[in-house]
């Protein structure tokens, strides 16, 4: 056990925001993080967001990024030259693991003369086979922007593909990928939950079901979500996604109440927790800063080709 595990939040705390300025780190945290992780933050956000904090960073030597590996990796891509840490190794994605790289590059022959969208949930070896990358906060700005008569292969989340098909008109191909997480929301239990709060907006990420992003007053990613409920004149609010933008909705809009949308499988409790993202705790990062690993590396003949569908999604969007 380490010492890390002795010491107080308080002590924590303390100690990460002192090897923060010895080592000239910068914290970055996604929505879906535990509370005190965003609270100890230098830059909270969407994946969106993250990526175009981690683009400007030009004073920092370590980026810490508190959320889940291909975002470390998305970040190492964009700062090659500073230390990358994550404060858990196993933070993976159900959604990037659905998509093989080998797979989709068969995937991707089987489909000529597509260009290639991917979503940013992907591995450095799907993003080296895509022509732009999107973020769930600009994919729809994305291929609007696109050709009307563009021939579009999309991954890796089908429920994000097919919610850019319905709202932008287009018929890209999907890959059949989903987020564990998002996919098992419960449309009969959000309708009751409707009945006990009849005045409640319903908030949906994009990941989620079709059945579940028809029953939306406001589809979006994280970032878009909180500020519908910042600025709604509601005071409930459904919330259909992963469970850690609660703690910023309410920090946020004191007054307001956030009801998290159960899940198919719940029982006594609406647990809407992403195992991969819970895996970061204050214990881990405090280590992480600490000992300088688990580093981020990306294989450097990926590298080149994975960070241009990036840099084109910045400047698109
Ligand atoms: P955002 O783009 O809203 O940050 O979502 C990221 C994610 O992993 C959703 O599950
Ligand atoms: Fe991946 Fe889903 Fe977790 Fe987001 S919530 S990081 S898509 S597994």
């Amino acid at each position: 056990m380490g010492v890390e595990n002795s010491m107080s939040t308080d002590q924590l705390k303390q100690e990460i925001l002192r090897l923060k300025k010895e080592k000239k780190a910068v914290i970055l945290a996604h929505y879906y993080q535990q509370g005190p992780i965003q609270d100890i933050a230098d830059h909270i956000g969407d994946s969106l967001a993250l990526a175009r904090y981690a683009a400007t960073l030009d004073d920092a030597r370590i980026v810490v990024l508190c959320g889940v590996h291909f975002m470390g990796e998305t970040a190492k891509l964009l700062c090659p030259d500073k230390k990358v840490l994550v404060p858990d190794a196993d933070a993976g994605c159900s959604l990037a693991d659905s998509c093989p790289a080998d797979s989709f590059a068969e995937f991707i022959k089987e489909h000529p003369g597509h260009t290639v969208v991917s979503y940013v949930n992907t591995s450095v070896g799907v993003k080296a086979l895509t022509d732009i990358l999107v973020t769930s906060g600009n994919a729809r700005r994305i291929i609007d922007a696109m050709p009307e008569d563009s021939k579009i292969i999309f991954g890796p989340d089908r429920n994000l593909g097919n919610y850019i098909n319905s709202v932008t008109g287009r018929n890209m191909v999907l890959w059949d990928g989903a987020c564990h997480v998002h996919e098992k929301f419960s449309v009969e239990k959000i309708l009751e939950l409707k009945k006990t709060h009849p005045e409640a907006k319903i908030l949906v990420h994009p990941e989620c079901k079709r059945a579940v992003v028809l029953l939306a007053d406001k589809v979006g990613s994280t970032a878009a979500l909180l500020d519908f409920a910042r600025e709604s004149e509601a005071s409930e609010f459904i919330v259909a996604t992963e469970s850690g933008i609660l703690h910023q909705m309410r920090k946020d809009c004191p007054g307001k109440t956030f009801i998290p949308a159960p899940p198919d499988d719940a029982t006594t409790c609406g647990c809407n927790d992403c195992g991969y993202m819970k895996l970061n705790t204050l214990e881990k990062l405090y280590a992480c800063l600490r000992d300088e690993t688990p580093e981020i590396t990306v294989d450097p003949e990926l590298a080149e080709a994975a960070r241009r569908p990036i840099e084109r999604m910045l400047e698109m969007s």
